[in-house]
């Protein structure tokens, strides 16, 4: 699945508002990715959710329930009292050495901005929500 397969899926989800199942997303990532459901997105969230397809997606997933490159972001380790907001940041701009999973190191996010970055942690975390991470 390319980039824009997956901008055109999650732009189609985020249009269609209210809860969608990701298993009407084109899957790479086996059981979880289908699972998670998104909420109705608005203001930094929604602009989170853009930008992470563009960014973050093709490791994490499109809806952040992983891949074969990255882990899901929609998982109990990233909640916020294990991953702060600030991890998010941290990991964006320095990358992150392999400690929690066997993918090997997140390379730093060539191009972002820490501002690009609080959004997408804003779409993160109300995809958590919705899934009751937190
Ligand atoms: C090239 C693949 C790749 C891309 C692109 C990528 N990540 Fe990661 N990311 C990983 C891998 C692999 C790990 C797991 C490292 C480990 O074993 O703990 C990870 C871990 C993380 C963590 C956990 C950090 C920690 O302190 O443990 C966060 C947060 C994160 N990524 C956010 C992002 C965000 C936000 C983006 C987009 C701006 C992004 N990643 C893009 C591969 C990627």
């Amino acid at each position: 699945m390319n980039l824009k397969a997956i901008c055109t899926a999650l732009g189609a989800a985020v249009l269609g508002g209210g809860l969608f199942s990701a298993a009407l997303l084109p899957s790479r990532a086996g059981a979880a990715q289908d699972e998670i459901k998104v909420p109705q997105l608005a203001g930094e969230a929604l602009a989170g959710a853009t930008l992470f397809t563009r960014y973050c997606a093709s490791c994490h997933g499109a809806v952040a329930g992983g891949t074969d490159k990255g882990p899901p972001l929609i998982h109990r380790i990233y909640e916020p009292n294990h991953h702060a907001d600030f991890s998010f940041v941290m990991a964006a701009r320095q990358g992150v050495r392999a400690h929690h999973w066997k993918f090997g190191n997140m390379p730093p996010v060539e191009g972002i901005h820490d501002e690009d970055v609080i959004k997408i942690i804003a779409f993160v975390r109300a995809v958590q929500k919705e899934n009751g991470i937190f």
